[in-house]
């Protein structure tokens, strides 16, 4: 049985976001609306599992995540397929005569999100295939048509050949952000998927950096850090969540994207509320927020996580992937196929501005009365969304500024 390696990655560097999800007319009666919420539930799952490894930072991306799954939707079949429709909730979009459903509903989510144009976000998807392994013609061609996916056959025999090839592609994508992807390549691979992702926002209103200064960030009852705290003081919605124990603020980038933070008080164990987010909560938490003006101190942090996916996805019901009862029949006729290594890595890097010059025109006003603060300093959670479909580009959890 030869081993088979698909390895997904996505980078998202600086700034912010990455990410689809757009909303769309109706198709097949879901709407990407409906994916958007379905896939905000699979992340919280995904998160859930993480947190249960550790209790670091954490940062990814659902949509990437569930965009690369839904790629290999078209490359499976039997018990594979129905795996993969389980564990990213995506069962109740299934339409038993419309295989093309979801990969069509992704595609308009991912439209909708980058129509304008305007949102700096550079996705591609690149499937490396064995020039001896022959594919299945329809699966190339939706790879195309959905994810708009390249092909490209490598002679993973010559090992070195294909790892300078495979990170010159992706430097190539990713205009020499990422440049050494990958290391070393099994000699038995076959098929490998990489999929990178690329964000860059700005604040609306970005912060002065003028204003930020060395504050202290409580890591726990223990542990304290010191961090460069951004300051603003700006009309921003904000709310609360009296269940959880928890403040909420949404920081809006330009075209259509927010950071919405989620603060737990001071006496609440962030481990609680782990087990408490979902999408309907998510969803609960704007008709909770009014515009109020609010003093704001955010650390500035950097994050880059990765993770190996088909170690906890497994424990998610997407196991027959990644053993020889794999299904990818569509994808190859004859071969004992299946997935080895799927990884995902995220990089966000927050500051005033995002990563172009600062443009802060914010003149110090002293108000009559004190507005109320928001003051990050201590572990938070972070969402990064499209607003139009909800689509929730990044999640993440910062629990130690001061550790990547
Ligand atoms: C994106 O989807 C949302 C929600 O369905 C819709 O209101 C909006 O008009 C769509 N935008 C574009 C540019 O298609
Ligand atoms: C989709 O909508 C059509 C027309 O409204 C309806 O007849 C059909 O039952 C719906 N299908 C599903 C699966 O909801
Ligand atoms: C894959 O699934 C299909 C549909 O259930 C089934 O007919 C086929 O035998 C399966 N093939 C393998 C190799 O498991
Ligand atoms: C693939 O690489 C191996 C090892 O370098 C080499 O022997 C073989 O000729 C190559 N095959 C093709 C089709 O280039
Ligand atoms: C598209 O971009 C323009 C200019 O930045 C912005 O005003 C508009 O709200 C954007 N539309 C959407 C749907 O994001
Ligand atoms: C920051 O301070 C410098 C020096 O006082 C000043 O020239 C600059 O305009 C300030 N920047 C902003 C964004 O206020």
């Amino acid at each position: 049985m030869t081993d088979h390696l698909v390895r997904t990655t996505w980078l998202f560097p600086l700034t912010f976001l990455c990410f689809f999800a757009p909303a769309c007319q109706e198709t097949q009666n879901a709407t990407i609306t409906d994916l958007s919420y379905r896939n905000m539930d699979f992340a919280v799952n995904l998160y859930r599992r993480i947190s249960n490894y550790h209790d670091k930072n954490i940062f990814f991306s659902p949509l990437s995540i569930s965009t690369t799954f839904a790629a290999l939707l078209l490359a499976t079949d039997g018990v594979t397929h129905e795996e993969i429709l389980k564990g990213f909730n995506l069962q109740q979009l299934d339409r038993a005569n419309q295989p093309e459903g979801i990969p069509q509903l992704f595609q308009l989510l991912h439209e909708n999100i980058t129509q304008n144009g305007s949102l700096k976000l550079e996705q591609d998807m690149a499937m490396f295939v064995s020039d001896k392994l022959d594919l299945e013609k329809t699966f190339e061609e939706q790879m195309g048509k959905y994810f708009e996916a390249e092909i490209k056959a490598v002679n993973f025999s010559d090992n070195g050949q294909s790892v300078v090839y495979i990170n010159d592609y992706i430097k190539g994508k990713t205009k020499d952000r990422i440049k050494n992807m990958i290391s070393t390549l099994d000699a038995e691979t076959k098929l490998m998927l990489i999929n990178t992702i690329f964000f860059r926002g700005d604040w609306k209103s970005p912060f002065n950096p003028n204003h930020t200064k060395t504050e202290a960030f409580y890591i726990d009852n223990y542990n304290v850090v010191n961090v460069q705290m951004m300051y603003k003081e700006a009309r921003f919605f904000m709310g609360h969540d009296v269940f959880l124990g928890a403040k909420i603020l949404k920081l809006p980038y330009d075209h259509g994207v927010s950071m919405l933070i989620l603060l737990p008080n001071k006496d609440v164990d962030h481990t609680v509320i782990d087990d408490e987010i979902n999408a309907h909560r998510f969803q609960g938490w704007f008709a909770s927020m009014t515009e109020i003006k609010v003093e704001v101190h955010l650390p500035k942090f950097k994050m880059e996580e990765s993770y190996e996916l088909h170690k906890l996805l497994p424990e998610m019901g997407v196991s027959s992937l990644f053993t020889n009862t794999a299904n990818l029949t569509k994808l190859h006729k004859d071969e004992d196929l299946k997935v080895s290594e799927v990884r995902h890595k995220a990089v966000i890097d927050v500051d005033e501005t995002g990563t172009t010059a600062a443009a802060a025109t914010t003149v110090g006003i002293i108000p009559y009365s004190l507005p109320p603060t928001f003051i990050v300093n201590r572990p938070f959670f972070f969402f990064i969304y499209h607003e139009d479909t909800n689509a929730l580009l990044f999640m993440g959890r910062l629990i130690d500024p001061t550790t990547n």
